[in-house]
């Protein structure tokens, strides 16, 4: 199995959900830049100039990229002198990131260790999960929906509080889909597509259904 998997898809694919498992099956480090990036918000020592970039994520439009490649690359290259893999949940977005990420691969050594995998839905259903996903505060489980857990409060692994995301309210949702859904991706899965990297895997199927393919992939390179 490469030592870098890179995680591709619309808002709601499922790429936080993936990431985790196959962190946890793999010991692999998740790195979300998504995550990263909420982090830097709350962090009150944060350099104003990188916080204000940060209102792009509040409205549903992508950050410039020179803040994603100063929060990712200290940690990728920190997973991998530590001998495990990592795994990139949502950290490329455009091809100028994907060529970035690449010349800093090819820097550290693991041009070669690089699996591509888009989880692939429909707009449609990005905009249903997103508007009913909950996330615990505390310890960032995603929680899967269902009629029966839809009215939880709280998180069943650690009891933190359950919340919506600021940005999955319906017309932030909506300008996600628009400018980082399927449209917006076409060209990086062709960059990849043409390296030869790319796997796809149907998203719309069940989260086991989805991990299994995702198993299968990675490990058969
Ligand atoms: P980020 O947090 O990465 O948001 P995103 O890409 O919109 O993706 P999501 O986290 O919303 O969805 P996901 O694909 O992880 O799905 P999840 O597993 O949660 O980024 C936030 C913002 O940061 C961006 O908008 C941008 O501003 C900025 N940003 C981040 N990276 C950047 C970069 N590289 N460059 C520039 N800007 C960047 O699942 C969603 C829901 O569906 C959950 O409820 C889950 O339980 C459910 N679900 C998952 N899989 C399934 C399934 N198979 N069946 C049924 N339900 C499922």
């Amino acid at each position: 199995m490469k030592k870098i998997v890179i995680l591709l898809g619309a808002p709601g694919s499922g790429k936080g959900t993936q990431a985790k498992i196959i962190a946890s099956k793999y010991d692999y480090t998740h790195i979300s830049t998504g995550d990263l990036l909420r982090g830097l918000e709350q962090d009150s020592d944060v350099d104003p100039q990188d916080k204000a970039m940060l209102e792009n994520m509040k409205t549903g439009k992508l950050v410039p990229d020179d803040l994603v490649y100063k929060l990712a690359f200290e940690k990728i290259r920190a997973g991998l002198t530590s001998g495990r893999g990592v795994v990139l949940d949502g950290a490329i977005r455009n091809v100028t990131q994907a060529e970035k990420y690449q010349e800093f691969f090819e820097q550290l050594g693991y041009a070669d260790e690089v699996s591509v995998l888009e989880i692939r839905i429909s707009d449609q259903t990005s905009f249903n999960r997103l508007a009913k996903r909950k996330v615990c505060e505390r310890c960032g489980y995603i929680m899967p929906y269902s009629p029966e857990t839809e009215n939880l409060k709280n998180c069943p692994h650690c009891t933190g509080r359950l919340k919506s995301r600021q940005d999955d309210k319906p017309e932030i949702i909506k300008k996600r889909i628009r400018e980082q859904g399927n449209q917006a991706l076409a060209p990086l899965v062709k960059f990849y597509r043409d390296k030869g990297l790319l796997r796809v895997i149907d998203g719309e199927r069940s989260i086991s259904q989805v991990e299994k393919e995702v198993e299968k992939k990675l490990e058969n390179v």
